[in-house]
């Protein structure tokens, strides 16, 4: 995006200050260093800052905010920088300095019998789950970007993901947390507990908040038994009605065993064994939709395996599967979930794309995906309708691949017009905009409309409450 704001360079005498507190390794300085920091990762958004700040421990990040709060100068919160909707990227006139927490990477506690893990904000979700994995417990969170994201990101954005049908989202595994507030100050909320009623929740209010409150420094997560026998199957299905029935059989069947059920297009298909290396359908044929269900059980000798042939056989004979493959070994598991977990990577390099992270109730995902659709290619004939996600709690990514050929500048240009038309047929089947990206720089636009009133009223209070000078993460949530 262009610059249009004249440049606000932040005061020498606060950064001499924050090299005080946060030594030499601690702050970037240099164009070449902080651009990385200063561009989200779909590319949308291009900022500028004077500094990166990294903070080693939750002392050093207090004294940086409230160093920033005296001098006047706003702080955007990042983690792994994997936003979907340009949520930590500093504004354009270099008047915002970025706080990473990247260098806060320890695991503080991991207790199996509590089943807790107190773990600070920088380190990634993918070593948060190893670090689970080696005590025989499991962080039951999983998303595409998980070796790049960040504890603090997942939870400043209450990210989703893959497994919400079974554990919920990150907002459901937290049990405590450590922020530091915007004038400085930490509020240490590491509690460990399983029910603690004492008035207003605090952390979730923090959690979601998209670091516009205060920054998350650690956090109490809940972890759960590893799971002993764990199924994955690959599903060509003729319609998305039909992967819906396939959803609810298995939900009948035993609802506690579904680790994930994911829904991918034909079209999304292609694109991955278009552009992904080491990408292979392990069918016969490539399908117009597909079904990808994991069951996973902590029980030994549960025979998740019967349960899967079984309900596959029934399903098949009933037409509402067409071919099916089971994963006989991790490494099979492991190439199923490539498939899945590479669609954004695919539409990223088969040009620009516009996604929309929408949700409405999972009864409704099919409709959604017919009427969303025909909208859509109405709207712009040659469209490429990509729609994939998390069937199985009603979060579809109802993302558009640009026509093939049509320049990418002209058809981001449309961006809003394509939103719009996914947001019409949303709005009508009782769902949300915003399932489980947040809203960043790229949705407070739609705020007004979808959040008018009463509700986002209420949000600005909060807001203005906990940061009246606006100085934690502007220009996010809110229009
Ligand atoms: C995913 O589930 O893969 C991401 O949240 C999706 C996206 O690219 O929209
Ligand atoms: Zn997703």
């Amino acid at each position: 995006m262009p610059d249009t704001n004249s440049p606000r360079p932040v005061p020498a005498a606060l950064l001499a200050t924050l090299r005080s507190i946060v030594g030499d390794r601690g702050l970037l300085t240099a164009p070449s260093d902080t651009a990385a920091y200063a561009e989200d990762w779909r590319r949308l958004y291009r900022g500028r800052t004077d500094a990166v700040i990294r903070p080693a421990s939750t002392r050093e990040a207090a004294e940086v905010v409230r160093a920033c709060a005296e001098a006047g100068v706003a702080v955007v919160p990042q983690g792994g920088n994997t936003s979907m909707v340009g949520g930590a990227v500093p504004a354009e006139d270099g008047s915002e300095l970025v706080l990473s927490l990247a260098r806060m990477n320890r695991v503080r506690d991991l207790d199996p019998v509590d089943l807790t893990l107190t773990i600070e904000a920088g380190v990634t979700l993918k070593a948060a789950q190893d670090a689970a994995a080696a005590q025989g417990c499991l962080l039951p969170l999983s998303i595409g970007s998980e070796g790049t994201a960040q504890i603090g990101g997942i939870l400043a954005t209450n990210a989703g993901g893959n497994n919400t049908v079974r554990y919920g989202n990150a907002r459901d595994l937290v049990l405590g947390l450590e922020v530091v507030l915007p004038d400085g100050r930490i509020w240490n909320g590491l509690r460990r507990l399983r029910k603690d009623n004492t008035g207003y929740c605090l952390r979730q209010l923090f959690v979601g908040a998209e670091g516009t409150l205060g920054v998350i420094t650690a956090a109490v997560l809940k972890l759960f038994p590893q799971p002993v026998e764990v199924e994955v199957a690959l599903c060509a299905v003729p319609s998305p009605e039909a992967a819906l029935d396939l959803f609810t059989r298995f939900q009948r069947h035993d609802a506690a065993s579904i680790q994930a059920f994911e829904y991918m297009s034909g079209a999304g298909m292609d694109l991955v064994l278009r552009h992904i290396d080491n990408a292979r359908l392990p069918l016969a044929q490539t399908a117009a939709h597909y079904a990808l269900i994991e069951l996973a059980t902590p029980r030994p000798q549960a025979g998740l395996r019967a349960t899967m042939e079984s309900l596959l056989a029934q399903a098949m004979e009933d037409g509402i599967v067409d071919d099916a493959v089971l994963a006989e070994n991790t490494s099979q598991r492991a190439a199923i979930w490539h498939l899945r977990e590479e669609h954004s990577e695919a539409q990223k390099r088969a040009g620009a794309s516009v996604k929309n992270d929408v949700s409405v109730p999972v009864s409704r995902v099919p409709e959604l995906i017919r009427r969303a659709g025909a909208a859509c290619t109405a709207l712009m004939p040659g469209i490429r309708v990509v729609p994939f996600g998390h069937m199985g709690d009603g979060n579809i990514h109802f993302n558009l691949a640009q026509p093939e050929g049509m320049d990418a500048a002209a058809f981001l240009a449309r961006d809003h017009d394509i939103m719009d038309t996914v947001g019409e047929v949303v709005r009508d089947l009782d769902g949300s905009f915003s399932a489980e990206h947040g809203i960043g720089k790229l949705k407070p636009y739609m705020m007004p409309d979808w959040r008018g009133g009463a509700e986002l009223e209420l949000m600005r209070a909060i807001k203005h409450a906990v940061d009246p000078r606006n100085l934690m993460n502007p220009g996010k949530i809110f229009p």
